[in-house]
């Protein structure tokens, strides 16, 4: 029995999906069948969000018509935002995420008269709003107002509502970019909690509040938030090195470097790289990006591993002016897409998902009554 045990569930084939090819020999990273590559040069996030949860690129007319629905889907219900102004200031946003999903399943039950398309609408649009709003709120920029008509995109309504002006047309784009990178990677750990969730027939904001519990950790979405930690905690190139190695040798992780499946090398990490170099050159933070590279250096060097999507991501975040506790939020509004694709795909042909263990723990024994036990 112990020789069939992967631990961690490593290699394991635990069901079908037709919605992403992760690490497949010869196959890109693709969604739908459309590569990564292609999609970050070409599409917006709309799009792909769209490919996702209805398996085809929109024609023009749909887009806008998906883009004008979501648009209208961003408003924070008077309730809601009652519990986001009683949730504490000093909250890991990624809890207020969590609490917010769940409140909105409570205002706005899965109950026969919504449909799971228009409950994933409505948590891709109100996602950034329940974020921003309490962010703001916290930061003493009173009640926000979150339905703001100009920006038509989920990156630049993110971006207004954090900077409370319009964001410029290349820090949309790396946003966007950011985003389409995060939406969708097979049966990562949040992605397959939302499956097991979906599998006993629970709701979907269940699903999606325990994708985001998952997704928090650092072994998963909260790597971003504590590469940027380590990052910058460098003042030079010199100093990183020095760093980096020391923590090798005592067997730390470097936050943002290493990954389950791609042993050699994340595709969607060179992308992220361009866009951090490009903002690096254009804040005038290059120290930081060379920081980055020779981290990057030293780990291929020493362990033969590459960064994955969050150790760029997060310097793009850091160059777009977003604070670093807002990171893996970032990443729970971009992964929702693919949540939802895979709550779609895991309802249309359900099985209930429970593996069985090999159990390791004492023989079987006699009960011992109360007063005959030592305490030992
Ligand atoms: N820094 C230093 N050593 C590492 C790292 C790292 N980031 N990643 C793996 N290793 C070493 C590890 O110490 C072990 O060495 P040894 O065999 O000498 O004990 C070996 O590589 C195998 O590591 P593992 O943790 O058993 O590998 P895994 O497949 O279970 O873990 C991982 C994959 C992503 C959890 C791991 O690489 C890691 O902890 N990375 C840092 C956290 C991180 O960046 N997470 C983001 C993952 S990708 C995007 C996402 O999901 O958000």
């Amino acid at each position: 029995m112990t020789e069939s045990i992967k631990e961690g569930l490593e290699g394991i084939i635990a069901g079908k999906t037709a919605i992403s090819t992760v690490g497949k020999e010869g196959l890109d990273l693709t969604y739908r069948g459309y590569s990564i590559h292609d999609l970050a040069q070409n599409a917006t996030f709309e799009e792909v969000v769209f490919l996702l949860l209805y398996n085809r690129l929109p024609t023009r007319n749909q887009l806008s018509g998906f883009i004008d629905q979501l648009n209208s889907l961003r408003e924070l219900p008077a309730a809601l935002q009652s519990v986001l102004k009683l949730i504490p200031q000093d909250t890991n946003p990624m809890d207020v995420l969590r609490t917010g999903c769940s409140m909105l399943g409570t205002l706005e039950p899965e109950d026969g008269h919504r449909t799971q398309e228009h409950i994933a609408k409505r948590l891709l649009a109100i996602l950034p709003s329940m974020l921003l709003f309490w962010y703001q709120y916290h930061q003493g920029k009173g009640s926000i107002e979150t339905t703001s008509e100009s920006e038509k995109t989920i990156a630049s309504h993110l971006l207004h509502l954090l900077y409370g002006h319009p964001a410029t047309a290349d820090q949309i784009r790396a946003l966007d970019v950011a985003l389409i990178l995060h939406a969708e990677h097979e049966f990562n750990a949040s992605t397959f909690t939302c499956r097991v969730i979906t599998s006993t027939l629970s709701d979907f904001y269940s699903a999606i509040t325990g994708g985001i519990c998952a997704l928090r950790g650092p072994l998963h979405g909260g790597a971003d938030e504590a590469a940027m930690e380590q990052i910058s905690k460098f003042h030079s190139v010199e100093e990183a090195e020095e760093g980096i190695k020391a923590m090798l040798s005592k067997k730390e992780k470097v936050m943002g470097f290493g990954h389950r499946v791609y042993k050699y090398g994340d595709p969607r990490s060179e992308i992220i790289k361009q866009w951090a170099k490009n903002l690096s050159s254009k804040t005038g933070s290059q120290v930081l990006f060379s920081i980055a590279e020779k981290i990057e250096e030293v780990m291929f060097k020493e362990k033969h591993l590459y960064p994955n999507v969050d150790f760029y991501s997060a310097l793009t975040y850091h160059f777009l002016g977003i604070p670093t506790l807002l990171f893996t939020p970032l990443f729970v509004i971009s992964r929702t897409a693919g949540w939802c694709a895979h709550i779609f795909e895991q309802r249309a042909n359900n099985r209930l998902i429970r593996p069985i263990a090999e159990y390791v723990g004492p023989l079987p024994m006699p009960y011992i009554p109360i007063e005959q036990r030592t305490g030992l």
